[in-house]
C-alpha cells in the first residue's frame, strides 16, 4: 500500500513538474527579455539563408560577439521532414514554419534580419547584393552589404537535369508553396476527372498520379498520397475508387539507394500491397503537359521507350548549386572542378576564400545533403564563432597584463601578474585548439505510408540497426516531434495528426 502511495504521488509530482514546465516555456517564449542593441564596432557576420544551416548556427551563436546579420527570402525556418504530409493535408503548412523572428528575438543581442534574396557574393570586396524580391517594394528594393564573416546557407535547388518539358510542367516539393500547389492540384485532378461528359481515357489520365525520383522525397510523397486516397478520397468521392493510382519512377534498378538492402525490399514490398506501382529502371527523358516519356531497361538488357499520361506529375531527382553560389563558384580558382556545389575544407571554410564558410545543401562534402548534416555544421560553426570570440578577448587581457608587468616594479606585483598571464595563456591555448569538423550519423528514418517507417539507425562506434513497420512509424512520429525547435510548432503538428485521425483530411480545393 506504501508503495502504491508512493508511486501515485511520485506520478503526481512529475505530471505537475512538466505542467509547470511547459507554461513556463509557453510564458518565455511570448515574452522575450530586452535585448542588447546591436555593436557596429564589432566585426560583421553576414549570415545566408534561414535553413536547417543558418538556423543551427543562429541558435547556438553567442549574438553579442558579433555584429550579426541574416538575409533570407524566406522569415521562416521550415521543418522539411514534415513537408511531404503537407501535401495532402495530413499537417497544415503554418505548423512547420516557425518564424524566424522568434528565433532571433530570444537572441541575447539583437540580430539584423532582411528579407530578401542574396543574388551575388564579392569575395575581393567583401560584401554580398541583395534584392526584395517580394510582392510589396519599397523605394529600395536592392542593395549591398558589407561583410567581414560570411557564412553560406542557401540550400539548393531542385535539378531538372535539362530535361525538356519538366520546369514547365512538373511540381517539385522542396518549398512550403510547393506542397500548397501539389495539395490543390491532387483536387484540381479529382474533380476535373469527374466532370460530367469525360471520355473514359481522360479520367484514367487525370487521376494517375506520378512520382519521379525513387529517393526519400519521391518515396514519402507516394505514400503520403496513397494514405489519402485509401483513408479519405475514396470515402468521399467513390467515382475514382477504380482509376486513381500512383506511380513512382526510378531510374536505378531501386529507390531508396542510402538504406540497406532489407528495408529496400520491405518499402518496395510495402508499396506493392498498398498498390503503388514502382517503375526502376526507368529513366524519364521528355515531359509535355499531359505524358512522361521514359526509357525502360528491359531484363535482357534492350531498352524501350514508354508513354506514361499523367494528371499530376511530382519531380523529386535531387539538388544542384543556386544561382547564386554557382556565381560565386565561378570567381574562385579553387572551386573551377566543384560541380555539385562550393568545396569546402575540415572546417567548413569556402576553399580559395578566407573568413567565408559554408554550411549544408550548398556546400560539397563527404556527407549526403540532409538536415541532420546541415544541423551538425550550423552548431560546429557556432563554436567557431563563439570560440574565435572568446580567444579575441583573452589576446587582449593577456596583452593588457603583459603590459602591467612591464609597469610593475614590486617584485610581488610582477609575480601576481605573471602567474595570472599563465593562467590566462593556459586557456587561450584550451580555446585555440578547435577541432575540424566531424559528422556524427544518427540514421535514417522515411515514412513510407500506411502507417509504416523505415529505419536505419546508428549509434556509438560501429552500432547499426534496422527496423520497419508501425512500431517505427510510432518512433518516426516522436523523433519527429521532438526535433520541432519550439513547443508552439510541436503543438501544431500533434493537433494536426489528432484532427486527421478524428475527422479525416480535408478534400476542398483551395
Ligand atoms: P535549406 O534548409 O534548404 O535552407 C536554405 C535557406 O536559404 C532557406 O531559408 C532559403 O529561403 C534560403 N535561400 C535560398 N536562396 C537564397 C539566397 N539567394 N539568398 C539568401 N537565402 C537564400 N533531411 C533529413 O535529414 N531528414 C529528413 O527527414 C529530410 N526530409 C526532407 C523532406 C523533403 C521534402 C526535403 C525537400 C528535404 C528533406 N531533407 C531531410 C533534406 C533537408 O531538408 C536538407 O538537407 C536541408 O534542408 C539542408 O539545409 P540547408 O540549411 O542547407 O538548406
Ligand atoms: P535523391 O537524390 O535522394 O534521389 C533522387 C532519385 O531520382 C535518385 O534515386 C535518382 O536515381 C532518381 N532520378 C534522377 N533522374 C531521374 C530520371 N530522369 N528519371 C527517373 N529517376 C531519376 O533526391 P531526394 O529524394 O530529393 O533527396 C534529396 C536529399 O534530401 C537526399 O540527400 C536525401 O537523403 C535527403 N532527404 C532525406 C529524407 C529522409 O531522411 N527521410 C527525406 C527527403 C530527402
Amino acid at each position: 500500500k506504501r508503495t502504491g502511495t508512493f508511486l501515485w504521488r511520485a506520478t503526481y509530482g512529475s505530471a505537475l513538474l512538466g505542467v509547470g514546465l511547459l507554461a513556463y516555456n509557453v510564458y518565455e517564449s511570448r515574452h522575450p527579455v530586452d535585448q542588447m542593441p546591436p555593436d557596429p564596432s564589432k566585426k560583421t557576420l553576414v549570415v545566408l539563408g534561414s535553413g536547417w544551416g543558418a538556423v543551427s548556427l543562429l541558435k547556438k551563436l553567442d549574438t553579442e560577439n558579433y555584429n550579426v546579420a541574416v538575409v533570407s527570402p524566406r522569415n521562416f525556418f521550415l521543418f522539411t521532414p514534415l513537408l511531404p504530409s503537407c501535401t495532402t493535408g495530413t499537417i497544415e503548412h503554418r505548423s512547420i514554419m516557425e518564424p524566424l523572428r522568434h528565433i532571433l528575438r530570444h537572441k541575447k543581442a539583437s540580430v539584423a534580419f532582411y528579407e530578401a534574396e542574396c543574388t551575388d557574393i564579392d569575395p575581393v570586396k567583401r560584401t554580398i547584393t541583395m534584392r526584395d524580391n517580394s510582392e510589396v517594394k519599397g523605394d529600395i528594393a536592392e542593395t549591398t552589404l558589407p561583410f567581414d564573416y560570411l557564412v553560406i546557407g542557401v540550400g539548393a535547388q531542385n535539378t531538372t537535369f535539362g530535361i525538356p518539358g519538366v520546369e514547365e510542367n512538373a511540381c517539385f516539393l522542396k518549398e512550403i508553396q510547393d506542397a500548397q500547389k501539389i495539395r490543390t492540384r491532387i483536387m484540381d485532378c479529382i474533380e476535373t476527372a469527374t466532370f460530367k461528359d469525360q471520355s473514359e481515357e481522360e479520367r484514367k489520365r487525370l487521376l494517375h498520379m506520378v512520382v519521379v525520383g525513387g529517393g526519400p522525397t519521391g518515396v514519402e510523397f507516394a505514400g503520403e498520397l496513397q494514405d489519402f486516397f485509401e483513408e479519405d478520397l475514396r470515402k468521399w468521392v467513390p467515382e475514382i475508387e477504380n482509376d486513381f493510382h500512383v506511380s513512382l519512377v526510378e531510374a536505378l534498378p531501386n529507390v531508396l539507394p542510402m538504406f540497406s538492402k532489407e528495408l529496400i525490399n520491405y518499402t518496395e514490398k510495402t508499396f506493392k500491397d498498398e498498390k503503388i506501382d514502382i517503375h526502376t529502371k526507368t529513366m524519364v527523358k521528355k515531359v509535355t503537359d499531359k505524358s512522361i516519356f521514359a526509357e525502360v531497361v528491359k531484363p535482357d538488357g534492350s531498352k524501350e521507350m514508354v508513354e506514361m499520361p499523367y494528371g499530376l506529375l511530382v519531380w523529386a531527382t535531387g539538388n544542384m548549386p543556386r544561382d547564386v553560389v554557382r556565381n560565386l563558384m565561378k570567381k574562385i580558382p579553387e572551386q573551377a572542378t566543384s560541380r555539385r556545389g562550393l568545396e569546402v575544407n575540415e572546417y567548413l571554410v569556402v576553399k580559395g576564400t578566407e573568413g567565408i564558410w559554408a554550411v549544408g545543401d550548398c556546400s560539397v562534402t563527404k556527407y549526403a545533403p540532409t538536415a541532420q548534416v546541415a544541423t551538425q555544421e550550423g552548431a560546429y560553426l557556432a563554436r567557431l564563432f563563439n570560440t574565435m570570440a572568446k580567444t579575441q578577448s583573452l589576446e587582449e587581457e593577456v596583452e593588457y597584463l603583459e603590459q602591467l608587468a612591464n609597469g610593475a616594479t614590486a617584485p610581488e606585483d610582477k609575480k601576481t601578474v605573471s602567474s595570472e598571464i599563465e593562467v590566462k595563456a593556459k586557456a587561450l591555448r584550451r580555446t585555440k585548439r578547435l577541432m575540424p569538423f566531424q559528422y556524427t550519423h544518427q540514421g535514417s528514418l522515411a515514412y513510407i505510408g500506411s502507417d509504416r517507417a523505415i529505419a536505419d539507425l546508428s549509434w556509438g562506434e560501429g552500432n547499426n540497426m534496422s527496423s520497419s513497420g508501425q512500431l517505427t512509424y510510432l518512433f518516426w512520429r516522436s523523433a519527429y516531434v521532438s526535433m520541432v525547435f519550439s513547443t508552439r510548432n510541436k503543438m501544431l503538428v500533434i493537433m494536426d495528426w489528432l484532427k486527421v485521425k478524428m475527422f479525416g483530411r480535408d478534400v476542398s480545393r483551395e
